[in-house]
């Protein structure tokens, strides 16, 4: 059995639905603090045998309990606080749910000799790019906590691979877009701090667009950041799970396509997309955000025989339809 952490979220879920089409037997633990239950309850539908708990990775005794009661193989482990703004104003809650959760969520793999962890790492371990693209040798010098407890956590891994032979592999994603390509599953955040679904918002609710800064050091002023379709995402979890498997070591891999957008180039694209004017007004820049993100992911394409398929335009597209869906309430 795998078992999913943060399966009730966003990135989480729609690995979820593939694992399920594969057939795969797997149990979902969340607290729903941003995930929600007609998530699970979609996943349901496609396999009424799915398991969810629900559970929070803070409290040790209910993490260790799922280990205790059901013979699970490996752990996709999506759980985490992510919003970037949010972790400076609340480090605590922070450092107590991704590290701590994440350290029970070991301790408990280790008692019940789980020893095969996939982990959702971010590009935000890097801080700011010293070269670009940025590839697994950057250095790591996260300028925010929600950075820092990602670079914290890829580091107790590492620690629990030399004393207990537990084996990781870390993926680092860049900015993750779109929904499913069946429109069962797709973003969705109370409190969206995202960009493609926000302009999306904007179009669709008729409101102004707010760009954070148009100082930023680059060619329009405004955030370069590389953009990674949802589907190619998974598609990734899926072959370093063979790889896993396979080579039985601790690695990690970049997730990006090596492509830098920045905000305004998506803004227009979805003006484009939709046909529409957007609204929008100029905002103060954000505080601990870099300028400038793209991902070298040559190791992920060639080790993990990855490579991205998806055109922006359709990731834009499926998010769009999402959207709507989302809107008229009709998951
Ligand atoms: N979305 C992106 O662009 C992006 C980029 C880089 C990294 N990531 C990472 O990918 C992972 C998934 O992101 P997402 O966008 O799906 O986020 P999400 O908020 O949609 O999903 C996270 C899920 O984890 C659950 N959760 C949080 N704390 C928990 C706890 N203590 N115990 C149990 N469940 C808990 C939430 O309820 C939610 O369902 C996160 O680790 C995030 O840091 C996401």
């Amino acid at each position: 059995m795998i078992l999913i952490t943060g399966g009730a979220g966003y990135i989480g879920s729609n690995c979820a639905l593939e694992l399920i089409k594969n057939n795969e037997n797997i149990i979902i633990f969340d607290n729903l603090s941003t995930g929600h239950i007609e998530t699970i309850e979609t996943l349901k539908k496609i396999n009424p045998n799915l398991i969810f708990i629900k559970g929070d990775l803070k409290n040790l005794k209910e993490i260790e309990d799922v280990f205790k009661i059901h013979k699970i193989e490996c752990v996709l482990h999506f759980a985490s606080l992510s919003v970037v703004q949010e972790s400076a104003k609340i480090p605590e809650d922070y450092y107590q749910n991704n590290v701590i959760g994440s350290t029970n969520l070991l301790n408990a793999m280790v008692k019940y000799n789980v020893l095969k962890i996939i982990f959702s790492s971010s590009a935000a371990i890097f801080g700011q790019p010293k070269y670009l693209p940025i590839d697994e040798n950057h250095p790591k010098n996260p300028i925010n906590p929600y950075g820092k407890n990602k670079l914290e956590i890829e580091n107790i891994l590492d620690d629990f691979d030399k004393k207990y032979n537990l084996k990781s592999i870390k993926l680092r994603y860049f900015n993750v877009i779109g929904a499913n390509r069946e429109n069962l599953l797709g973003e969705w955040h109370d409190k969206e701090t995202h960009l493609v679904p926000n302009i999306i918002k904007s179009a669709i609710n008729q409101k102004p667009f707010e760009i954070y800064g148009n100082d930023y050091n680059t060619k329009d002023g405004t955030c370069i950041r590389d953009y990674i379709d949802i589907n190619d995402l998974i598609e990734a979890h899926k072959l370093a799970y063979l790889y896993l498997n396979k080579e039985n070591k601790s690695d990690e891999f970049n997730l990006g396509i090596k492509q830098g957008i920045s905000v305004k180039e998506i803004f227009k694209t979805v003006e484009k997309i939709l046909n529409q004017k957007i609204d929008y007004k100029i905002s103060q820049k954000r505080q601990n955000e870099p300028s400038i993100l793209i991902s070298d992911s040559s190791k992920t394409n060639k080790l993990l025989n990855w490579k991205a398929k998806t055109p922006l335009s359709d990731s834009i597209k499926s998010a769009y339809q999402w959207e709507l869906k989302l809107q008229k309430k009709s998951i």
